[in-house]
């Protein structure tokens, strides 16, 4: 199944939930259900890749996440690093230009550094672009852009009055990126964690209970599916968006 292009969501964001639960269901330690996860991650950024998706934003690790026991944020950065590193190849191959939003600087050098590399590397790549969420909060995010604007209205380079909704998205992080159209949460979790809030305003929400290591291309494909049978009014009626066609 490869759903029609024009009614693809162009960005796809996910909140990557439930590999903790995934491995104890096992008896296996919390890790090795991150490390499974690794493996999903290249599985559906090939599949997004492949149906044609613009941007996929991956929620890799929150602000949050930060506060988990350490050697459970020691393996995490581990497989970050190992991730940039094994999949350079990958993303350089197939054009996918990569991304990174949330507060880079508190990551450790060694993952830092490899993943910086790839982002300038892969700059001019233009088939998609995947944008990895790390130490990422919402509200973190967007205190990080008003502060950002109030010094350039201190130094007046813009006016208060300057500031509009649009302005603002292009402060953000995620402003390079086409609107959030479609946000998938796996694990049976329905709850947005701190990611996406504001570019989540009018996404579809799709949320399975399927815990993200056993996620694969057939579950984003069922994800593209049910975005298919949506229908988004954006605030208006159902005859005025259909009159719009
Ligand atoms: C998601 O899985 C990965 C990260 C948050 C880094 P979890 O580790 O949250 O797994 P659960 O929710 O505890 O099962
Ligand atoms: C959200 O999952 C963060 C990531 C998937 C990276 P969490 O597992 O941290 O969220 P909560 O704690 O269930 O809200
Ligand atoms: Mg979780």
């Amino acid at each position: 199944m490869t759903p029609d292009s024009t009614r693809l969501p162009r960005h796809v964001a996910i909140i990557m939930d439930g590999n903790g639960r995934w491995a104890q269901r096992r008896g296996l330690p919390r890790v090795d259900g991150h490390r499974r996860g690794a493996k999903s991650v290249k599985d559906v950024v090939r599949a997004a890749r492949e149906v044609g998706l613009r941007a996929l934003t991956l929620y890799a690790f929150s602000s949050q996440n930060w506060d988990r026991p350490p050697d459970e944020v020691a393996t995490l950065m581990q497989l970050l690093r190992d991730y940039v590193i094994d999949e350079r190849a990958e993303i350089m191959g197939n054009g996918i230009r990569l991304i990174a939003i949330g507060e880079v600087d508190r990551l450790p050098d060694f993952v830092r550094d490899p993943l910086l590399d790839l982002v300038r590397d892969s700059a001019g790549n233009r088939a998609m672009t995947l944008c990895l969420a790390l130490s990422y909060g919402g509200r973190e995010s967007i205190v990080a852009a008003a502060r950002a604007l109030c010094e350039l209205a201190t130094k007046g380079v813009i006016q208060p009055s300057d500031l509009t909704e649009a302005r603002f998205s292009e402060a953000l992080q995620t402003g390079g990126l086409p609107q959030l159209d479609l946000l998938i949460r796996t694990s049976g979790e329905e709850r947005l964690s701190n990611f996406l809030l504001w570019e989540a305003a009018y996404a579809e929400l799709y949320f399975t209970d399927t815990f993200w290591p056993d996620f694969g291309r057939e579950h984003l494909l069922e994800a593209l599916a049910s975005f298919d049978g949506r229908e988004r009014r954006f605030g208006l009626t159902r005859e005025q968006i259909r009159s719009a066609g």
